[in-house]
C-alpha cells in the first residue's frame, strides 16, 4: 500500500517512525513537504522519498495522509483539487470539517468524499497518544482498518459515530494534556509549599501521575473503584477529596471540557468558512 503524507512536520515524523516500526515498508512511503531541511531529515533518518510538491510518483498513492497546519491546508490541497482518484484521504488537521476538506480536494460541484478525520494529541510524539477518528459512510471497512493502523502506529484510538464527537475528542483528549499539565503543577506547588525543592516536588506530582495512569490502564476497575481503594475512613486522601469537593473540582473540569467543545466548533466554522 502506498502512501504519500502531505506535510512532513513534528506529527507527519511521528507517524512515519511509528509505522516503520509496526512494518510498514519505507519504500511504500512519500512526503511532500515543502521544508528543504525537514525533507533532508526524513530521507535521512527514514529512507522515504520526500519531495516539495506533487509529482506523479506522489500523487499515485493508495492512501494520502494530510498532515499540514489547519491555516495551511487550503492552499496545500489548490495544486492536486480534483486531481484523485478515489484514493482515501486521511487528515489529522484539527478542527478541519469533511465538507470543508472534501470541497477543497475535489473537483468543482464533486467533492471528494473517501475521507478520515482524525485528532491526534501531543503524547503521540512519544508514541503514547490517543487519536479519535471519523470516517465519512462512503468509508468502506478496510478503509477504516487502515486509517487505525496508520494512527494506532503513534498510540491508541477511539472511533466517534458523529463527526459532531469529533468536537468533543479535540476538547478531552486533544487539549487533555494541557488540563494534565496544570493538574501537574498545582501538585508539584503543593510539594513545594510542603518544603520539597522544585526538582523534588516535579518528581513526586509527575511520578504520581505516571504512575496512576498505568495502574488505571491496566486495571479492571474503573478510576472511582480505584479511587475508593486508597482513600481510608478518616484518613489523609479523604481530607483531600473532600476539600477538592467543596471547591467543586469535578464540576468545574466537566465544564472547562464543555468550553473547549464549545469552541471548537467555533473554530472549525471558522477555519472552513471559505
Ligand atoms: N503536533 C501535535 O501534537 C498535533 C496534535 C494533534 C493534531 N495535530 C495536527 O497535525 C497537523 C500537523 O501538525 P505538526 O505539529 O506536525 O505541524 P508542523 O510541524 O508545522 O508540520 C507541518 C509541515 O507541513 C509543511 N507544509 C506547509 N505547507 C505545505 C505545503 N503546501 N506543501 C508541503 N508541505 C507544507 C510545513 O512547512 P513550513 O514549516 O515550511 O510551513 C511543516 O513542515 C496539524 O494540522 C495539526 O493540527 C498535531
Amino acid at each position: 500500500m502506498k502512501i504519500t503524507f502531505l506535510g512532513g512536520g513534528n506529527m507527519a515524523t511521528a507517524l512515519i517512525g511509528g509505522m516503520l516500526e509496526r512494518g510498514f515498508a519505507a519504500a511504500d512511503l512519500q512526503v511532500v513537504e515543502l521544508g528543504e531541511a525537514a525533507r533532508g531529515a526524513l530521507a535521512q533518518r527514514f529512507g522515504v522519498r520526500a519531495v516539495e510538491s506533487f509529482d506523479d510518483a506522489a500523487l499515485a498513492c493508495d492512501v494520502l495522509v494530510l498532515a499540514v497546519k489547519p491555516q495551511q491546508m487550503k492552499a496545500a490541497l489548490a495544486p492536486i483539487a480534483g486531481r484523485l482518484c478515489g484514493q482515501l484521504v486521511i487528515s489529522i488537521a484539527a478542527g478541519l470539517r469533511l465538507a470543508d476538506l472534501g470541497r477543497w480536494l475535489g473537483a468543482p460541484g464533486a467533492p471528494h468524499a473517501r475521507l478520515v478525520r482524525c485528532m491526534p494529541n501531543t503524547p503521540a510524539l512519544i508514541g503514547a497518544g490517543v487519536t479519535g477518528l471519523y470516517a465519512d459512510p462512503s468509508v468502506d471497512a478496510a478503509g477504516r482498518e487502515t486509517a487505525g493502523r496508520i494512527l494506532g502506529a503513534v498510540g491508541s484510538t477511539v472511533w466517534a459515530d458523529d463527526e459532531a464527537q469529533m468536537d468533543a475528542v479535540t476538547a478531552i483528549s486533544g487539549s487533555g494534556p494541557a488540563y494534565v499539565f496544570h493538574f501537574i503543577e498545582a501538585l508539584e506547588s503543593a510539594g513545594r509549599s510542603l518544603g520539597f525543592d522544585e526538582a523534588g516536588a516535579r518528581r513526586l506530582a509527575i511520578d504520581t501521575v505516571l504512575g496512576a495512569g498505568r495502574l488505571a490502564a491496566g486495571s479492571e476497575d474503573a478510576p472511582a473503584v480505584l479511587r475508593q481503594k486508597v482513600t481510608s475512613k478518616g484518613g489523609t486522601t479523604e481530607a483531600a477529596l473532600a476539600s477538592l469537593a467543596a471547591a467543586g473540582w469535578h464540576d468545574e473540569l466537566v465544564a472547562a471540557v464543555q468550553a473547549a467543545e464549545a469552541r471548537g466548533r467555533e473554530l472549525g466554522a471558522e477555519l472552513g468558512k471559505d
